[in-house]
């Protein structure tokens, strides 16, 4: 049977990354992969959910484990909007929606805003998971260029700019970047986005994970500032997930918008899976009530602000010259730029044979660029390795200089 014919034409905008496939290589065991998102596994918090998983088992079996509301948990909703409500303006249940990890709550946004030949305004580079969870919508790219400081505003208001159905962010440490956006230009998009109407995504998986310098606002908050409160107000529609806290297997994430959007967002997730797994939520809701979480973070930005140290070092050590780097305050990527006549990908398969693996930076650029650049997460191996590895990946640059 061919089946091709069979598929929905949107499939055909579901494409295989030639980069995912020469990654698999990464798994190889020898190889030092600084390629996926990985958080430490040796910090997981692994007694802290033997407990947490018991005491749900124990205390609310019938209500852990049977079918619950597409919402979400009641309690862990009202913890999140808790979290994000400011003394003056609280949030309500009602702005927030439990998904599957952020990613389903970006694969959800695509389904309820946009349409074939909507443009969607994006950082360069940017995550490529949103990048590939909106491509089947048929929506087209806008990439707004960035700098240390995040993206350039001026960016929004070029003249050959399309008019865009939205605006996705991560202000926090960007994927792949690790680049924070300025708290200026935080302020500056929020009030474009108002005088504009096109909305923000805002996704924060690594907002925690500060390991210098001060905690900026959200776009959330910001937005919030402005006139106009209540549960139907606003302009951001902010992501939020306990993948990069907790742990990723959990797959518990979170939405915070105004309810005309969470209603409808709902709506889309009810036929895609009914509801997130109620055992994880529970679970989540005991260790964040606990105070398990605000215990762990402080050990996990240790553990990974160390490590960022630790490659910092071993870059500046063994790179040859030619090639540069950022200094992320936080989260777990940071973004080489090599010569311009080196291309990235030629030059993962040289790393792979010196046992090495790293995301090369194309494939985060919506619309081709960046052929000289990569993605190293720094959170995943020990120090030891991390030094290896980055001596490894000098070694193929050298060769190839
Ligand atoms: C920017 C960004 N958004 C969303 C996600 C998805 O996270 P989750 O595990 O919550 O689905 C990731 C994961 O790496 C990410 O980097």
């Amino acid at each position: 049977m061919n089946w091709n014919p069979r598929f929905a034409q949107r499939t055909a905008l579901m494409r295989r990354s030639t980069i995912r496939e020469l990654l698999k290589l990464a798994a190889q065991p020898g190889i030092i992969s600084f390629a996926a998102g990985l958080p430490p596994a040796e910090f997981f918090p692994v007694e802290e959910f033997r407990a947490a998983t018991e005491a749900v088992l124990r205390s609310r079996p019938e209500r852990a484990l049977q079918y619950g509301e597409t919402g979400g948990e009641a309690e862990l909703r009202d913890w999140i909007a808790e979290r994000a409500s400011q003394p003056d303006r609280p949030m309500r249940r009602e702005n927030v929606l439990i998904t599957t990890g952020s990613q389903q709550a970006l694969d959800l946004v695509g389904r309820v805003f946009l349409d074939p030949g909507d443009v969607v305004l994006v950082e360069n580079p940017t995550y490529l998971a949103a990048l590939t969870a909106w491509r089947p919508c048929g929506v087209e790219f806008a990439p707004l260029a960035m700098d240390e400081g995040g993206l350039l505003i001026g960016e929004l208001d070029r003249a050959d700019a399309p008019p865009a159905k939205l605006l996705y962010s991560v202000p926090n440490f960007q994927n792949p970047t690790g680049v924070t956006l300025q708290a200026g230009r935080r302020r500056q998009l929020v009030a474009w986005s108002r005088a504009t109407g096109i909305p923000l995504v805002e996704d924060n998986p690594y907002g925690e994970l500060r390991y210098e310098g001060e905690a900026l606002p959200h776009l959330l908050d910001l937005d919030r500032e402005g006139p106009g409160i209540g549960e139907e107000a606003g302009q951001v529609i902010h992501l939020g997930t306990f993948s990069k806290t907790l742990a990723p297997g959990l797959r518990v994430g979170w939405v915070v918008a105004p309810r005309p959007v969470i209603d409808k967002l709902t709506l889309a997730k009810q036929s895609m899976d009914l509801h997130t797994s109620t055992l994880c939520q529970h679970v989540a809701l005991e260790l964040a009530r606990d105070g398990v979480l605000e215990r762990h973070l402080p050990r996990l930005r240790a553990v990974c602000g160390g490590r960022r140290d630790v490659m910092l070092r071993a870059l500046k050590e063994h790179m040859p010259s030619g090639v540069t780097w950022n200094r992320p305050e936080g989260g777990m990527f940071l973004f080489l730029r090599l010569p311009e006549s080196i291309n990235a990908t030629t030059l993962l398969t040289a790393a792979l044979t010196h046992g090495v693996a790293f995301v090369p930076g194309e494939d985060f650029h919506a619309t081709g660029g960046g052929h000289n650049t990569l993605r190293l997460n720094f959170t995943g191996n020990s120090d030891e390795r991390i030094g290896e590895g980055i001596r490894r990946l000098a070694a193929t640059l050298a060769e190839a200089v």
